[in-house]
């Protein structure tokens, strides 16, 4: 049966050369407008909802985001599963520029930010579990299509979510090493737990876009994050292909 997925692109996705358009949706919410118009279309028998999280062109950044808005256009869409996109830094040896990653578990390093519809304004106080932040069988059809189709990915790490949009100093990396993260990003947070409030599967995909700060011998710079962008997001459209082809 034909599922309803939705892609949420983060840097270097902010458009999906995939799908097969249909139509575009401006919703409005309760909690304001999403990022972006959601993006409707066929691609690989499934129907795909994207979302552009920065907006398109990518320009809201990650701690202005409105999260709620973005999950609850995607509920009111009525799809049955969320693959997040996100650019990270690695911090783990096997985690290096071009590297794929679906992650497992999530540390929580922003602040500020409207991070729940339980806020007893919204939404009454409720606490939900969050022990298995991503869904598992959205991660297992990432990691088996990627097996099916020869793409490497890792199986496996803890993403620290930061708040931006300054990357971190080496002792900021060093400690998040030290609390078990291996990679770094700054949007996986709040989405996950927001989409975990709603009840909607949802896993991440993430491409790995630099050494995290003094992982490498130099300093981080947008031109070699800008061009691992452009080398991997060929392989994640393709890996992204392959798991709605085998939904
Ligand atoms: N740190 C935080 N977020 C990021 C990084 C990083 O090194 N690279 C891409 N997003």
């Amino acid at each position: 049966m034909t599922q309803r997925i939705a892609i949420i692109g983060g840097t270097g996705l902010t458009q999906l050369s995939g799908p097969t358009i249909q139509d575009q949706v401006w919703l409005d919410t309760p909690l304001g407008r999403p990022s972006a118009p959601i993006v409707v279309g066929e691609w690989e028998g499934q129907t795909v909802y994207f979302l552009a999280r920065h907006g398109h062109p990518h320009a809201i950044p990650p701690h202005k985001i409105n999260y709620r808005a973005n999950l609850l256009a995607l509920q009111q869409m009525d799809v049955d599963a969320i693959i997040a996109v996100n650019a990270v830094g690695g911090i783990h040896d096997d985690m290096g520029s071009g590297v794929l990653v679906v992650p497992k578990q999530i540390i929580d390093y922003t602040s500020g930010r409207e991070a729940t519809f339980f806020d007893g304004e919204y939404q009454p106080l409720e606490h939900i579990d969050l022990t298995h932040p991503y869904d598992e069988g959205v991660r297992q059809r990432l990691v088996h299509a990627a097996q099916d189709c020869d793409i490497p990915v890792c199986d496996f790490g803890v993403y620290a979510a930061t708040q931006g949009p300054r990357l971190e100093t080496i002792a900021e990396i060093v400690r998040l090493e030290r609390d078990g993260c291996d990679l770094v990003g700054m949007t996986g947070m709040p989405e996950a737990a927001l989409a975990r409030e709603l009840g909607i599967p949802y896993a991440s995909l993430c491409l790995v876009v630099n050494p995290a700060a003094g992982k490498s011998d130099g300093l981080i710079t947008m031109e070699e994050i800008t061009a691992v962008l452009n080398d991997g997001m060929g392989q994640v459209r393709d890996l992204l292909a392959a798991t709605l082809r085998h939904w």
